[in-house]
């Protein structure tokens, strides 16, 4: 079998032209979206992340603003950046670019934000809230895979789901949001034994670990939908995902590529976050 390449980016060019159809129409109702971001230190890729992030409010129509702050920020002085866009009507998405440098608790601050600006999705209550199976903002990335599915008509309801990966962001909620589905959630990790084993009986098989090509063609069932959250630069500056995509390729019945896979997903669901704030608030 060779599997069908899932685009997130042509998935995501397609809702992005939703949204900013969705931004005139918000537009012409006095209510102007707006996503600020904050950075801490110079992390590389925390900046090229933000500029992303940037770039693609930009396009949409959404406005967007940068606040950096030097590496040595203590956690009052961001805790009051975060004050003051808590209060600011103009600001419908506050997002916190992690990581943040030492000095600060990042949990604190992710409880400051208020949970109706929270487009990370990242607050216990919209964490609560997502367990629970209410409205919330879901993060950005989970979202993203769920809508890549839904959007290639793959079927959820009662198929195994593994994840393979266990952060706050990704893995944890991502299990989540597919249990949420009725999808049948197993959690792989660090610890876990016979990890192959495991991968073997997924129908869907999510990696996000950060460890280049460390899923092959013996860890995938023949048929199985594979999603590759993986963003690992190699040391000849290439990227990888999570998965050998070149060996599963040919167990897989669907998977998606590294890049053009999930991370153009990724910023998309970002945007929508920030409407649904901007449509909440305003309402
Ligand atoms: N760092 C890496 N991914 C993310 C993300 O989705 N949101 C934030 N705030 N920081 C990140």
């Amino acid at each position: 079998m060779t599997a069908e390449i899932i685009y997130g980016s042509k998935i995501a060019e397609e809702i992005r032209e939703k949204l900013k159809a969705d931004v005139k129409e918000l537009e012409k109702k006095n209510i102007h979206p707006g996503l600020t971001v904050v950075i801490v230190g110079d992390n590389p890729a925390s900046k090229s992340y933000v500029k992303f992030k940037q770039r693609a409010c930009e396009k949409a129509g959404i406005r967007s603003s940068v606040i950096e702050l030097p590496e040595e920020t203590t956690q009052g002085q961001l805790l009051q950046h975060v004050n003051q866009l808590n209060e600011d009507s103009s600001v419908h998405g506050i997002l916190v670019q992690l990581p943040l440098p030492a000095q600060i608790d990042e949990k604190v601050i992710i409880e400051s934000i208020a949970p109706e600006k929270d487009v990370d999705g990242f607050h216990p209550y919209n964490i609560g809230r997502l367990q629970t199976n209410q409205d919330a903002f879901v993060p950005c990335t989970p979202l993203g895979i769920l809508e890549m599915i839904k959007k290639s008509n793959i079927p959820i309801k009662g198929k195994h789901v593994v994840v393979v990966g266990r952060s706050n962001i990704v893995g944890k909620p991502v299990g989540q949001l597919f249990l949420n589905e009725n999808a049948t959630v197993t959690y792989c990790h660090s610890a876990t034994e016979n990890l192959v084993h495991i991968t073997r009986q997924a129908d869907i098989l999510i990696v996000a670990v950060g460890k280049a090509k460390m899923i092959g063609k013996d860890a995938v069932k023949e048929g199985a939908v594979v999603v590759d959250v993986g963003n690992n630069y190699l040391s000849d500056g290439s990227l990888a995902g999570d998965v050998d995509f070149e060996s599963v390729k040919e167990t897989a019945s669907y998977i998606t590529p590294v890049p053009k896979g999930v991370g153009p997903m990724t910023i998309t669901m970002l945007l929508q976050n920030t409407l649904k704030a901007a449509k909440q608030i305003s309402s």
